[in-house]
């Protein structure tokens, strides 16, 4: 397995941005795009309870710099056992499943130095993608 430590890095250096006044649970993420690049993005959260998760964050700043190839992401959270990105952020993640195979690497980690590493097919093993709809999303 390739060595992803500045990924888990820069996650969780997202982490500490995280604007969490109401769950006080700060997420870090790192987005590796295929041309090496990476995008980080952290929770911001508001008083209607319509906050963004790290994940999407740091896909939405991805693909406004033209990126739909995605190597892995790395998220960074404090408890014990490292949070797993939720559902919601695994269909995100989904639209830009190019292969369809759910090879994207999902690595997640604490502050402690807990790492497991699942891939996208892993954590959402039954996708509706793109590929339901027809569409090659390289494409847009
Ligand atoms: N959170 C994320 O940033 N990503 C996830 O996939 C799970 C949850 C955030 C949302 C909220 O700000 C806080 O964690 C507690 O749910
Ligand atoms: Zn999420």
């Amino acid at each position: 397995m390739k060595d992803y430590s500045k990924l888990i890095l820069e996650a969780k250096k997202a982490r500490e941005k995280s604007y969490s006044p109401y769950s006080k649970y700060k997420v870090g993420a790192a987005l590796l795009a295929k041309n090496g690049k990476i995008y980080a993005g952290t929770n911001i959260e508001n008083a209607i309870y319509r906050g963004t998760h790290a994940e999407k964050f740091a896909l939405d700043t991805a693909v406004f710099n033209s990126e739909r190839e995605f190597e892995a992401i790395a998220i960074v959270s404090a408890g014990e056992d490292p949070a797993r990105p939720c559902g919601q952020c695994l269909q995100d993640l989904t639209e830009f499943d190019i292969d369809g195979r759910g090879s994207l690497i999902v690595i997640v980690a604490n502050l402690k130095g807990k790492i497991i590493t699942f891939t996208l097919a892993e954590l959402l093993p039954q996708r509706f993608g793109p590929k339901n709809l027809g569409i090659d999303v390289k494409k847009y």
